[in-house]
């Protein structure tokens, strides 16, 4: 049963598919076109933390699709409290035909997709982000007219979205510098699985913003306490305050250089208060085409496209 836990998981022409097939997905959508494709079919969401995009673009592509979702939140029973994942996973997938998961701990989901008899998708967990990190890849492509030879600047936490997003880029041979605080940049057991996929792949991870800037071609940022983290966010605000995309920084950028935020955004935190709001942004467009990839990704594991 073929999962999509992280883009570590996915090969080069998989990826290069999913793109080609979320562009088509989305020009057919704005001449007004939605293919019943997945009439009859129900995808399950299964959520322990908050979300807008996720959820919301998972429900709007099934009912484009002419299929229907469950949402359940921890509300509604969280996974191994009120019984083991292994069972909730066994239920669940004999009512479905896929799943997302949004959890808290990475080994939640690989349990789940060990048990369930439908493929489960990562809509974020604490390791991996790879949805956000396709909708990145079409925005980029959108934006620029290609992916390959592109400078992506990661300026804050080497998190879940940042791990997924330098894959991502690996996986088009895109350059990713990460610029994150002491401590705070990728940790060995992800190096190890970077390299493993993308060995020929750049990926530089240094301290300073202001080092990598002037060769951005995209300066992309996410908040500095992820979900789950709120017991850290003083210490948080004080080491990263160094790191904030602002006006300032984005003047060592070159000109045609855009910001991306996979959003929610705290704005005054890693991002100064107007930024997302300027000509420099694409962060909606990011937002938009969440949808339109995760329709390709719908396609490709629960239609066997
Ligand atoms: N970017 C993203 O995943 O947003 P949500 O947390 O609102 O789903
Ligand atoms: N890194 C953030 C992303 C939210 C979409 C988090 O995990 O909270």
């Amino acid at each position: 049963m073929r999962h999509f836990l992280s883009l570590l998981d996915v090969s080069a022409t998989e990826a290069t598919w999913l793109l080609t097939e979320a562009a088509r997905l989305k020009a057919e959508l704005r001449q007004g076109i939605r293919q019943p494709l997945a009439a009859g079919r129900v995808l399950g969401l299964v959520f322990e933390k908050q979300s807008l995009r996720t959820r919301a673009s998972f429900e709007a592509a099934m009912a484009q699709l002419g299929g229907t979702s469950i949402f359940l939140s921890a509300a509604d029973g969280a996974m191994g409290q009120r019984e083991p994942v292994a069972d909730f996973a066994r239920t669940l997938s004999s009512y479905t035909d896929a799943i997302v998961l949004r959890t808290f701990k990475h080994e939640t989901i690989e349990e789940f997709a060990h048990h369930s008899r439908v493929p489960v998708i990562n809509g974020l967990s604490d390791r991996a982000h790879p949805c956000q990190a396709l909708g990145d890849l079409l925005t980029i492509q959108e934006t620029f007219g290609g992916l390959k030879g592109k400078t992506l600047v990661f300026v804050g936490d080497g998190n879940n979205v940042a791990r997924s997003v330098a894959v991502g880029c690996g996986l088009f041979g895109m350059r990713f510098i990460l610029a994150a605080p002491e401590g705070y940049g990728f940790d060995e057991e992800f190096l190890t699985q970077y390299r493993r996929i993308v060995p020929e792949g750049e990926l530089l991870v240094n301290g300073t913003p202001e080092h990598a800037i002037g060769e951005a071609d995209i300066i992309y940022t996410d908040v500095w306490t992820s979900m789950g983290q709120e017991a850290e966010r003083e210490e948080r605000r004080r080491k990263f305050a160094p790191f904030q995309v602002n006006e300032a920084l984005l003047a060592k950028a070159p000109a045609h250089a855009r910001v991306m935020h996979c959003l929610p955004a705290v704005r005054g935190e890693e991002v100064s208060p107007t930024i997302l709001d300027s000509s420099r942004s694409i962060v909606f467009e990011q937002a938009e085409n969440r949808l339109h990839v995760q329709k390709a990704v719908l396609k490709w594991l629960m239609l066997g496209k």
